[in-house]
């Protein structure tokens, strides 16, 4: 059984030994034996569990899930040459990777929220002799992109990382138009999460604009309140919103 070698035992980590936990022996580098005790008790099996100071990672896959904010730090603690880093830090380039932790091979992946459901959207880009195994051990939490450059794991990032916060507004703002109109909360929110599971569901095999047409009938309900959506520039803010996010993670990276 191939080992993966966890460095950080935070939520991301946690939700990504999930899904590997039954193909993958876990191995665990943390800094302290409290919290890797703790992770080791909610994965719910046995783990290696190692201090992160002079730990040697030569020869070893690593699934790197710090802060981005903890890269100089770490690399003073690490030691020896991982066979390949896959790396969830977000805006973290691979160039800073190779530079601060001297791996033969890079791997960034951006998993998003659904991780924790194993409904990840994940983006991958960086060394392309590890693309498979990359869409391998990410694929047990979900979805998997490989995306040919860093700038579009940046654009990615935007869409998919920061997506489930603007459906959350989307969600919010309905539930509430819902409520003013005299529903009641707790049946608002119900049809709210019903609606969004099934348009989960739809918008995997069929077209936005085809889904739209669909349920538009001529001078009816929807196209009322979608002329309303338009009159307040939603589709606009959309795009603007991806804009700002891509060139916040270029500005932060
Ligand atoms: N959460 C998400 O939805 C999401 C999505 C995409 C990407 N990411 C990326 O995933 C990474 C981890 O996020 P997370 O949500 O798992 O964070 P988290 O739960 O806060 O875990 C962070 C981990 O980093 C360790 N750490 C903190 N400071 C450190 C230091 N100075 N030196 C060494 N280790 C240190 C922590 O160790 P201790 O436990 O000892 O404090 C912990 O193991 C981030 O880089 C983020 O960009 C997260």
């Amino acid at each position: 059984m191939q080992t993966i070698t966890f460095v950080g035992n935070g939520n991301m980590a946690l939700s990504i030994a999930k899904g590997l936990k039954e193909t993958y022996k876990i191995e665990v580098v943390g800094r302290s034996f409290e919290k890797l005790d703790l992770f080791e008790k909610n994965l719910g099996i046995k783990i290696e569990k190692h201090m992160m100071s002079n730990y040697d990672m030569t020869d070893k896959t690593i699934m790197l899930c710090v802060k981005p904010a903890n890269i100089q730090e770490i690399a003073t603690r690490l030691n020896g040459r991982a066979k390949v880093i896959y790396s969830v830090l977000a805006g973290t380039s691979v160039q800073k990777l190779k530079v601060n932790l001297n791996p033969h091979a890079v791997v960034r992946t951006m998993p998003n929220l659904a991780a924790s459901v194993n409904k990840s959207m994940t983006t991958l880009t960086g060394d392309e002799e590890y693309k498979i195994e990359a869409q391998a051990l990410l694929g047990t939490i979900g979805k998997t992109r490989w995306l040919s450059s860093e700038k579009e794991i940046d654009i990615a990032t935007a869409l998919a990382g920061s997506g489930p916060a603007y459906l959350a507004l989307i969600a919010e703002a309905f539930t509430d138009g819902a409520v003013k109109q005299g529903l009641k909360r707790d049946d608002a929110m119900a049809i709210m999460r019903g609606l969004f599971e099934g348009f989960g569901d739809l918008i995997q095999d069929i077209h936005p604009a085809l889904l739209k047409d669909g349920v538009m009938s001529p001078a009816g309900t929807t196209a009322a309140g979608y002329g309303a959506l338009e009159d307040g520039n939603v589709r606009s803010s959309c795009i603007n919103a991806i804009e700002k996010a891509y060139k916040k993670a270029v500005e932060l990276s």
